[in-house]
């Protein structure tokens, strides 16, 4: 899927992938509520956000989050919902190339990274290593079907991040048959 295609389906659909509604997103969002911790964390970052449900529910948990998504629709969805939490700073930006270049405690990267090229993932890994504190952490959450629109696969991605030698897993897949679930802390 490229990034118009991305924007196309946001603006046929406010919410295509049903975070709002469906179960599987509910469960999902709470487990990876549960492996983020309780906080507080001095500054977080979550990763192709989307509409910012799951950032809504991060968000009492943060002094300041930051959300990184590149899709215009998405973003301005996501502005709306956290309005009220003016902790929350919503980006629009294309990962690798507009990662941010603070220093986070908690980066939250769910059914994303899959989307990335081999190269791409290698760049934001690479990106993610310089911002992350020492002792920071990874949550990361892909499902786990394979399928056209996503050059990765949970399995790669999940893979890719448990060999990187400056993360190291502090639990492993937390997930369910559905989804993998990965917890990692920096160096
Ligand atoms: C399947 S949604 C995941 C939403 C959310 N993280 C969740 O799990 O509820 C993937 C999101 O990633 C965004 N995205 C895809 N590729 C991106 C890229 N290279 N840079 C920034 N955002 C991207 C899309 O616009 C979309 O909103």
């Amino acid at each position: 899927m490229t990034l118009a295609d991305f924007e196309a389906r946001y603006r046929a659909d406010p919410d295509p992938w049903g975070y709002t509604r469906r179960p599987y997103e509910r469960e999902k969002y709470a487990e990876t509520l549960a492996a983020c911790g309780p906080g507080p964390f001095a500054c977080a970052l979550e990763l192709g956000s989307s509409i910012g449900v799951f950032s809504s529910q991060l968000a009492p948990r943060c002094r300041r989050l930051v959300t990184l998504d590149a899709a215009p629709t998405a973003v301005a969805d996501a502005r709306r919902r956290l309005a009220d939490q003016p902790h929350v700073e919503v980006r629009l930006g294309k990962i690798p190339a507009e990662l941010p270049a603070e220093r986070f405690e908690l980066v939250v990267a769910s059914e994303i990274l899959y989307y990335l090229s081999e190269l791409e993932l290698e760049d934001t890994l690479a990106g993610l290593e310089r911002c992350m504190a020492a002792g920071s952490r990874l949550v990361a959450v892909h499902w786990r079907p394979t399928g056209p629109e996503r050059p990765l696969t949970a399995a790669d991605v999940h893979c890719m991040l448990r060999a990187q030698a400056w993360l190291e897993a502090v639990q492993h897949s937390g997930g369910t048959d559905e989804y993998l679930l990965d917890v990692l802390e920096r160096r």
